[in-house]
């Protein structure tokens, strides 16, 4: 299905705003990545967790992601180095959140990771909260939503949901680490996939060379 495209889309440089959502999936560190790339790159971001999420933060990376979206915010704008106004985090019941409205629709919109159980919220339109709202506004805004879903091995259930979404014009991007450019760490595998999700939505990124690329 053609998407409608902003006329920001044709400049890939010009800084967006990016909606970014944890759920409670394993994959964390792409998340956390994802947000430092998008601050880094000038993208204004917001961001919202959910419950799950702060568990599985704690898991991988023994990162407490504060239960008061602020106290989030500010300790990502610190460590992340955001400026004035770049980073907003919100909670998952915030109905005066920018993203809970057509009128307000992010650029793109990132589900990373993205728990079955999200996936399937999404797939239903349920919109029951700030994350599955935010999904559904940006679908019928006719945005780029982007899940990036993690589970293994995929029941007939998940792969029926993914393609109902897929036919919805949402793009499924599984964390799935290349091994062809031969990644010598954990941060090589984490960057790749990271690296996907900024092509996407068109944010120029140096984290992995391209194939084909001179050195
Ligand atoms: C450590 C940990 C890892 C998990 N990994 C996954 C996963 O990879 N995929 C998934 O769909 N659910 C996973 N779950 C289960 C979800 O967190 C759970 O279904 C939760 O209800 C999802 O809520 P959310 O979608 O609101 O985040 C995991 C849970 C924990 C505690």
């Amino acid at each position: 299905m053609a998407k409608t495209r902003k006329s920001s889309d044709s400049n890939p440089a010009a800084a967006r705003t990016i909606a970014l959502a944890f759920t409670g999936a394993s994959g964390m560190p792409y998340g956390v990545r994802l947000l430092q790339q998008l601050i880094a790159s000038g993208q204004r971001v917001w961001l919202v967790y959910s419950q799950a999420a702060q568990i599985v933060a704690k898991q991988e990376m023994d990162l407490v992601l504060p239960t008061q979206p602020r106290e989030c915010q500010r300790m990502f704008a610190k460590q992340f180095g955001a400026s004035e106004g770049q980073l907003s985090v919100y909670g998952r019941d915030d109905w005066n959140a920018p993203m809970a409205s057509g009128t307000h629709a992010p650029d793109a919109y990132v589900v990373c990771p993205c728990t079955m159980g999200t996936l399937a919220e999404i797939a239903a339109g349920t919109a029951r909260d700030l994350i599955t709202r935010a999904a559904d506004v940006v679908l019928k805004e006719n945005r780029k939503l982007i899940l990036v879903p993690r589970e293994t091995p995929l029941s007939a259930i998940h792969l029926e949901n993914m393609l109902k979404l897929s036919r919805a014009g949402v793009v499924i991007l599984p964390p799935n680490p290349g091994f062809y450019y031969q990644p010598e760490s954990v941060q090589d595998v984490v960057d790749f996939v990271v690296a996907r999700i900024l092509d996407q939505i068109g944010v120029p990124q140096q984290l992995i060379k391209r194939w084909g690329e001179e050195d």
